[in-house]
């Protein structure tokens, strides 16, 4: 299956007449905000509200219960093999509904209409999808391209402030990842844009450029697509401790915690420069201040979902470490003392 590139919305409505065409039916899946925010605004007039199925907001909802909730609806509206899911929202509703999609009547296409910058730039793209078990992040899923991914500035309009800030999180990892050009850039701004200015786009742009490279390499995630998940070992542990806590972190506050300790590890095995790691952790503490008050505990169920989680290798640590802006390793082993050790330090 080929991969879709996201695709810049000029004319809403436009756009839904011609999928409306290749498809028997069209049932949306939003969540309370991207239904009064994105739905209301841009679709109501058209579309009648039977089909749209609105969940909760936040991760704490992307569950296999609501998957099965969502097929259900799917099923009691008749819908055929050939009917159409519009995932608008989020990352949150893009991985439910592709994950939903994929397993209704054994798969039935879907759209990806991203409403955050971090959907945008990232989850909307490169065909993963999944739900959560347990509190532990992303346990169940497979990977299926979207039919298309259509994007229009308009939706991010009403897209709070920390909701910004989280989807820089994911925009940084692949400059640092990917442009050690583009990072000497980016790191002069003191605050990251807030809307879909000229910068924005633009980067945004080069994550879906990066991104669909190393799909098209690696889609099933055995190689160089692994580099991408750089600040998500330690990331999605934190993540799923904050949801067991009651007191989510927004994923890319997570992940942006992730990368500073992973920093602080690659530099610790030698594979980064000690001053270059705390060069990096010091902005990414300014660009993203709640982070400097995540301070992991090393406890056993930390390791334990560390261990569980899909990225390691029996019972090994792997991780993807930035070695410098520009260059980095997949697949390094990490001896658990040492994340305790990077926990325990400051910097
Ligand atoms: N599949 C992938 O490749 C991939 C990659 C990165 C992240 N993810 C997943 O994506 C999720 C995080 O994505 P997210 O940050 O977009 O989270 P999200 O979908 O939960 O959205 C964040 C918040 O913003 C609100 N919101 C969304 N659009 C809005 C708008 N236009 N105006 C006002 N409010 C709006 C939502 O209701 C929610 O409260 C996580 O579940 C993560 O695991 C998946």
């Amino acid at each position: 299956v080929n991969q879709p590139i996201p695709v810049l919305l000029n004319e809403i409505r436009f756009s839904f007449e011609q999928l409306k065409e290749h498809f028997s039916r069209i049932f949306f899946l939003c969540d309370k905000n991207t239904f009064k925010f994105c739905f209301t605004p841009h679709f109501s007039s058209f579309v009648p509200k039977e089909n749209v199925f609105v969940l909760e907001a936040g991760d704490a909802h992307k569950t296999l219960e609501n998957a099965g909730l969502f097929c259900t609806f799917l099923l009691e509206n008749q819908a055929d093999k050939n009917a159409l899911v519009i995932n608008l929202g989020g990352g949150m509703i893009s991985d439910l509904g592709g994950f939903s999609a994929s397993i209704y009547q054994r798969g039935i296409e879907f759209v990806n209409m991203p409403t955050t910058l971090l959907s945008v730039a990232d989850a909307s793209l490169g065909g993963k999808t999944a739900v959560n078990l347990h509190h532990t992040k992303n346990t169940l899923g497979l990977f299926a391209h979207p039919h298309s991914i259509l994007f229009s500035p308009q939706f991010l309009l009403t897209l709070p402030k920390d909701e910004w800030l989280s989807g820089w999180a994911e925009i940084i990892k692949s400059v640092l990842l990917f442009d050690s050009t583009k990072w000497e850039e980016i790191n002069q701004l003191e605050q990251l844009p807030l809307s879909t200015n000229k910068q924005s786009l633009s980067l945004i742009e080069f994550c879906w450029k990066h991104k669909s490279k190393v799909v098209d390499r690696d889609f099933f995630d055995k190689g160089v697509r692994q580099a991408l998940n750089y600040g998500h070992s330690i990331g999605h542990v934190i993540e799923s401790m904050s949801i067991r806590e009651k007191k989510p972190l927004l994923h890319g506050f997570a992940i942006a915690a992730g990368m500073k300790y992973e920093n602080l590890i690659s530099a610790k095995l030698g594979l980064m420069d000690g001053k270059e790691a705390i060069k990096i952790n010091l902005l990414l503490e300014q660009w993203f201040p709640v982070i400097r008050k995540v301070k992991p505990e090393f406890s056993k169920e930390f390791a334990n979902i560390l261990l569980n989680d899909k990225k390691n290798k029996t019972g090994k640590l792997n991780m993807s470490l930035l070695s410098k802006p520009g260059k980095f390793y997949i697949q390094q082993e990490v001896p658990t003392e040492l994340i305790e050790e990077v926990f325990n330090q400051t910097l």
